[in-house]
């Protein structure tokens, strides 16, 4: 009997207490690929975009949505969302080079980059992908190389939001975006050098579940396009909320509701546009989590179950190298044991990696289905910030990954080995 086992729209299910995975059951994917192993579901990513697609253009149709490739730059990934028509946030040089392979021709990439070197501008500008800039040195570094046809500005909106601190990328605190003074000579000084078309840009931080601070930042950065239109006769072609919605991790979490959010966001939009009489500038967004976190699963294996007076440790082949986000951000990833789904004996356990540090754990005090070494768990929601943020710490080859597509299951990216450790080293005797 196939049934869902969890109450967010995953491509997740029970046959018999075993999970599968968009069809795949999860014992066989670690038996053919091995683990720790990062599972990406083609189905769910392209369902993502089309939802988030089509609540948009419903309300308005000059929409452009750009995936911020920082979450899972896979070129399969990358692959999939641009055949669905996407646009790209790159914010490397790297991430730009990526997205050039996986088929995005360079007006439908965005650079958006923070602390950019000079030779990275002109690596960007040489691609002709459209830049933002992120300080007023940047603009006057790259007029230096090109006076580009295209140009944006990340504004500081004054309001920030996010799941955690390091997450929040606007208001006070943080390095990003300019501020109104700045802003202004940033486009007086463009405009001055033969920019002809702008965009204006924010992104305000990351998991963000309530609307509000996206709402009320957006429309400041609307009554900053007013002021820039009415100081230096600039019109936009495009206006860009950046990215930052968040998805639910907990079982008790609601998802964001897209209708709500499209029709918030987007009636603020056109009133504003009349109102401050902007044209018909395309509204863009940046999601990267959005589209591909519950997307994906990590598969890991339990090496040890370890007991101390204080505690029921379960010891697993992932570790902060392989999903550093609970120990980044205190992250909650929700588990599963995947052999196990419907077993009724639980335990509460902390489950923890193979790296030396105490912070490498990947839940803390978990009520779990009792648990054996060789059993098969699943941590959810991976597919953004996941690989992505994966490291060799300890000296460990980073995780392969699998692609299920059409119930096939194709790997992307190779396990590393340790050949992977030593690649660009030179011994010195
Ligand atoms: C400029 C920019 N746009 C978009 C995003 C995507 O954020 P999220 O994955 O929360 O949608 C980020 C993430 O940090 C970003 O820096």
């Amino acid at each position: 009997m196939v049934k869902k086992v969890f109450q967010f729209l995953q491509p997740l299910t029970n046959k018999d207490g075993h999970l599968l995975f968009d069809g795949v059951a999860a014992r066989e994917l670690a038996k053919e690929f091995d683990t720790p192993l990062y599972v990406i579901s083609e189905s769910r990513i392209r369902h993502n975009y089309k939802r988030l697609s089509e609540e948009l253009t419903r309300n308005y149709d000059k929409i452009h949505i750009y995936y911020a490739a920082k979450a899972n730059s896979n070129l399969s990934v990358l692959k999939i969302l641009e055949t669905e028509g996407a646009h790209l946030d790159a914010v490397s040089p790297g991430e730009v080079f990526l997205a050039l392979k996986a088929g995005f021709s360079p007006e439908r990439i965005l650079f958006t980059g923070t602390s950019v070197r000079n030779d990275e501008l002109r690596f960007i500008a040489d691609c002709k992908v459209p830049v933002n800039i992120d300080s007023f040195s940047e603009l006057e570094r790259l007029l230096k190389h090109v006076v580009p046809k295209i140009l944006s500005v990340r504004v500081n909106p004054k309001i920030g939001g996010g799941h955690h601190d390091h997450c929040i990328t606007a208001g006070p605190q943080t390095k990003f975006g300019l501020w109104e003074d700045e802003t202004l000579k940033t486009y007086a000084k463009a405009k001055n050098a033969g920019v002809e078309r702008f965009g204006i840009q924010m992104h305000i931080g990351s998991g963000i579940l309530n609307l509000e601070p996206i709402i009320l930042a957006f429309d400041n950065l609307l009554s900053m396009a007013k002021k820039i239109r009415d100081k230096l006769g600039i019109t936009f072609e495009f206006i860009d909320m950046g990215g930052g919605l968040g998805v639910p991790y907990k079982p008790e979490e609601n998802e964001l509701d897209l209708c709500t959010f499209s029709n918030r966001i987007l009636s603020l939009f056109k009133r504003r546009i009349v109102e401050y009489n902007l044209g018909t500038p395309f509204f863009c967004l940046e999601p990267g989590r959005y589209l591909v976190s519950d997307a994906s699963i990590l598969l890991t294996s339990v090496t040890t179950v370890k007991v101390t007076p204080f505690k029921k440790f379960i010891g697993v082949d992932a570790g902060f190298n392989t999903l550093i986000r609970p120990s980044m951000y205190g992250s909650y990833h929700h588990v599963l044991v995947a052999n196990k789904v419907t077993s009724q004996e639980k335990e509460i356990y902390d489950v923890v990696g193979p790296i030396c540090e105490s912070g490498d754990f990947l839940a803390r005090d978990r009520l779990l289905p009792k648990i054996e070494e060789g059993d098969l768990l699943a941590i959810l929601n991976v597919g953004a910030y996941g690989f992505a943020m994966s490291s060799q710490y300890n000296s460990r080859p980073r995780a392969a990954e699998v692609l299920i597509k059409n119930k096939k299951c194709l790997l992307v990216r190779k396990r590393e080995t340790f050949d992977s450790l030593v690649f660009n080293q030179q011994m010195v005797e």
